[in-house]
């Protein structure tokens, strides 16, 4: 047995904010964050929350596959930005769709949060424990973002995206996950709730260079060890979807594996780096706008605090 994508949704708040807005209020310019980073604009919540913008993803992901809620027997959220601390965000989000046979659980993985949803869900499936899980990486990182840091305020956005994998017959994809907490101190963010020190924000602080230089090594090792794996070579994948953090990293990552870029789609330029919600965001875009084809293989990757690494293989089923 092994768990296939049957369907996908996602949501971004309504609430644009593009470089010029952020230019006049750090100093930065759109010209800077374009060539540093390839984003142009972001989303930001206002109404919106990361359980609304969770359960809307959910609920076109759920249509998207003709499953109805009360199918669903797992929801796992990834998150860390959830709206409360308890209840977790999946069990709102339960709440929400009416997926009132679900077990529900949060993932916090920061921006591998869906790559762990997805070799989660994987592995329940080839245990046999559950057919039909709901995956869903949803982000409010408005909320932990410093509004006055230049450093990281130009890099992240708000989202969520979601994804169904239902139960099928044959073998799947083994997926990998890497962490070195010994680098955690290059992307942190200790909460509002447990701020720790007089001049601790409680808002997300991060190392640039450090973070970008891990990606480019990490990110290219990783996916050549899961195509090893799974017995795969990089021809035989058609899309790469790698965590939408910045342009720059992806376009060395396509080159340190000797891929044409094209593989690599992006939508970073509209929405920043939204962290757990990057990749199903984009696995949606792309089957919505009918990018990715029945029979498409997809190499999904991802990193970021933790530090931690990962990527994971499916075949397009939709
Ligand atoms: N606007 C204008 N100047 C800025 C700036 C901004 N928003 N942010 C930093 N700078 C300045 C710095 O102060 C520095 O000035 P100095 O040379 O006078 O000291 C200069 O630009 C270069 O800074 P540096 O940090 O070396 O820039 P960079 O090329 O590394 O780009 C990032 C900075 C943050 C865009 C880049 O490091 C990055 O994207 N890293 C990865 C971050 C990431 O993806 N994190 C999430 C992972 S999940």
């Amino acid at each position: 047995m092994t768990g296939r994508i049957c369907g996908t949704g996602f949501c971004v708040p309504h609430r644009v904010m593009d470089n010029e807005e952020l230019a006049r209020m750090v100093e930065t310019s759109d010209e800077w964050i374009r060539e540093r980073t390839g984003i142009a604009k972001r989303r930001i919540i206002t109404e919106e929350t990361t359980v609304s913008m969770a359960a809307e993803a959910a609920k076109q992901a759920l249509a998207d596959a003709g499953i109805a809620a009360e199918q669903v027997e797992l929801i796992m959220t990834a998150t860390i930005s959830s709206n409360v601390i308890l209840p977790c965000a999946a069990c709102e989000v339960q709440k929400e769709i009416g997926a009132l046979s679900a077990a529900c659980f949060d993932i916090n993985a920061a921006c591998c949060g869906f790559l762990t949803a997805y070799q989660t869900a994987q592995a329940y499936i080839e245990a046999g424990i559950y057919q039909t899980i709901l995956i869903i990486g949803s982000e409010s990182l408005s909320k932990l973002t410093d509004w006055k840091d230049r450093g990281t305020c130009i890099l992240f956005g708000d989202g969520a995206g979601a994804a169904v994998l239902k139960a099928g017959e044959g073998e799947g994809f083994r997926s990998i996950l890497h962490s070195d907490g010994g680098r955690g101190e290059a992307l942190t963010c200790s909460g509002k709730h447990w701020k720790s020190g007089e001049d601790d924000t409680g808002f997300m602080k991060m190392d640039g260079r450090e973070v970008f230089q891990f990606a480019v090594k990490r990110v290219p090792e990783v996916i050549r060890e899961v195509l090893e794996l799974n017995h795969c070579s990089l021809e035989e994948i058609d899309y790469f979807v790698v965590h939408q953090a910045n342009r720059r990293i992806i376009e060395s990552v396509a080159r340190r594996l000797g891929t044409d870029v094209q593989k690599f789609p992006m939508n970073l330029q509209d929405y920043g780096n939204t962290s757990s919600a990057s990749i199903p965001i984009l696995l949606a875009e792309l089957r919505r706008n009918g990018t990715l084809k029945k029979g498409d293989r997809i190499l999904m990757a991802g990193f970021g605090a933790g530090l931690s690494w990962g990527a994971g293989i499916a075949d397009w089923g939709i």
